[in-house]
């Protein structure tokens, strides 16, 4: 059966993207950046996943506002990106693994999550910039790319949004379908996006470290506590982007073991947002021994 090795949450600015180009990693704004994924690689290097399902959103390329899926699985073997105008380099084409995708799709409607299923997906900055952060080595052309990926879109652009308790359970359905999955594939699931931020309006540049810190401790062990803010709230304490934690909601509900915090980065800022980096261990929770 397959298995959840654990979780990682990370930020998806589009300019790190571009830093990764430039090589700009040690530079004195970036360092304490990348610096947060010294870990990652170091627990990926042990852990070996297989799959990465990726929770993110898209912001325009591939989904409009004219048609805009609430819940949408990638379900394609091949996923590729185009030029989004940012200046971020187009990323190598990442493998996926349909065969676990529809698998995923079956069990999300049939648990009455209702999910388009895209069999072409054009996958943008929040799953590039977050897989070249993750798997650095695949993302020049020296190396194929070591996991296969299952992008989910949670849409965290046009409102009406769905709740943060919606993407929990969204997350707890996509695990349980997971650990129903009959190969002993290796995942690890991902969340990209946030955390505080704001790019447009009156209250552009904002960010709330106290806040933000706040949703890093309660996510990990009552990540319900968080599902008592409304979206409204959310973008008041959050930023009008700050609703991408939904993706890290989802993230977090995916993990059905024991889970805990591995590492945590959380740097101010990176271009507007305030960036942090997890990862969370998901140990299988003990099996009741029979009376
Ligand atoms: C920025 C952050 C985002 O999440 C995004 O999608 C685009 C830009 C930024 O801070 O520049
Ligand atoms: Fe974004």
């Amino acid at each position: 059966m397959a298995t959840i090795v654990g979780g990682i949450g990370t930020t998806h600015v589009p300019s790190i993207g571009k830093a990764i180009a430039e090589k700009k990693q040690n530079d004195p704004y970036w360092k304490p950046f990348f610096k947060g994924f010294d870990y990652v690689h170091y627990w990926l290097a042990r852990t070996k996943p297989d799959v990465a399902v990726v929770f993110y959103n898209d912001h325009g390329l591939n989904f409009f506002l004219d048609k805009l899926p609430t819940f949408a699985v990638g379900a394609a073997n091949e996923y590729r990106s185009e030029d989004e105008g940012w200046g971020i380099p187009v990323s190598r084409p990442i493998p996926g693994d349909a065969a676990l995708s529809w698998h995923l799709i079956n069990a999300l409607v049939a648990d009455e999550f209702d999910v388009t299923m895209c069999q072409e997906m054009l996958i943008d900055h929040a799953v590039t910039v977050p897989m070249a952060l993750i798997w650095p080595a695949s993302n020049s052309s020296v190396k194929a790319w070591p996991v296969r990926i299952v992008p989910i879109e949670i849409n965290t652009v046009q409102h009406p949004l769905p709740t943060l308790t919606r993407c929990l359970k969204l997350g707890r359905s996509v695990g349980r379908a997971i650990e129903s999955y009959p190969q002993d594939l290796r995942v690890v699931v991902v969340g990209t996006g946030g955390l505080s931020h704001q790019l447009d309006g009156t209250r552009a540049g904002f960010i709330n470290k106290e806040f933000d810190e706040l949703c890093l401790d309660k996510i990990v062990g009552e990540p319900s506590a968080l599902t008592h803010y409304s979206i409204h709230d959310w973008v008041q304490l959050s930023g009008s982007q700050g609703v991408e934690f939904l993706n890290w909601m989802a993230m977090r509900g995916s993990l059905t073991g024991r889970v805990s915090e591995l590492n945590r980065n959380y740097h101010i800022p990176i271009s507007n947002t305030a960036a942090a980096t997890v990862v969370y261990d998901n140990q299988p929770q003990a099996v009741r021994k029979a009376a």
